[in-house]
């Protein structure tokens, strides 16, 4: 629920999904985080109070943000087992479909959404395994999932993926970017998964399963990555989206020239 500029990090992510023309969602989140189901139901108090003072504008961009009743379902995950775990969680309110995950933490900023971009990829490879995936330096491919591929140009086969290898054994500096298209295969896979990297349950693991089962591509799509989990990439999201305004870049870009003397 961290704001990047005056939205909460999620927001982001949700508009992600919807450009990619997902309707559907379904969160997994933990004690404490009620206030995430909050914000996509209607502020009551928020809305009377905008309309009373007028503010149409505020008012308009709040209700174009409410997602379509019986769109949104949430689940919790009770204990941090791990990602895979995680999304395991979710096995009964997906079904027996395919879906995308993505990451929260992390935010695309991108033309064309990263989601939509390997929408494009799934329906042209017959409803394929897919995943995103971007470059890092050596030294950071420690922190990530990362693929080992057969091919080049922006679209290819994955043949491996291993989470978090130790430094100087990863098989590429192509990482596992937190957004993905996955079968309801998984769900088997990760109900027999043992714990793997850092003693958690991994997506990742279950994901060389499926890989090998039914393949998986790899899209190197067109954006830029800001990890909000990171301090750093929180700090960047925010220069980033707010030079990207009209209504707060260039005083932002002016402010900033000045502090950067
Ligand atoms: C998770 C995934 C990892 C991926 C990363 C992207 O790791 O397990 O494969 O590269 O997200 O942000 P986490 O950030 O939960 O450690």
């Amino acid at each position: 629920m961290l704001t990047v500029v005056d939205r909460p990090v999620l927001q982001y992510v949700v508009d992600e999904a919807r450009e990619a023309g997902i309707e559907q969602f379904i969160f997994v989140t933990g004690r404490n985080k009620a206030v995430i189901e909050d914000h996509f139901d209607i502020a009551f108090e928020l809305e009377d109070t905008l309309e009373k003072r007028g503010k149409t504008g505020p008012l308009a961009e709040l209700r174009a943000e409410l997602p379509a009743a019986g769109s949104v379902s949430f689940t919790r995950q009770q204990a941090p087992l791990g990602l895979g775990h995680a999304v395991w969680c979710a096995r009964h309110l997906v079904g027996d479909e395919p879906f995308a995950l993505l990451l929260p933490d992390v935010i695309i900023k991108a033309e064309r959404g990263c989601m939509a971009q390997m929408m494009d990829v799934y329906r042209d490879n017959g409803g394929t395994n897919v995943i995103a995936v971007e470059e890092v330096p050596a030294e950071r491919t420690d922190q990530y999932g990362v693929v080992e591929i057969e091919g080049s140009g922006d679209v290819f086969d994955v043949t491996g993926m291993v989470e978090k290898p130790k430094l100087g054994t990863a098989p590429s500096n192509l990482i596992i970017t937190g957004r993905y298209i996955l079968t309801p295969r998984i769900f088997g896979m990760l109900e027999h998964q043992e714990k793997g990297a850092g003693g958690e349950i991994q997506i990742t693991d279950s994901m060389l399963t499926l890989m090998r089962e039914e393949g998986f591509k790899g899209l190197r799509f067109k954006g830029r990555t800001y990890d909000c989990g990171s301090k750093i990439g929180f700090l960047g999201a925010n220069l980033a989206y707010g030079l990207d305004r009209a209504d707060l870049g260039p005083e932002l870009r002016a402010l900033a020239s000045e502090l950067m003397g």
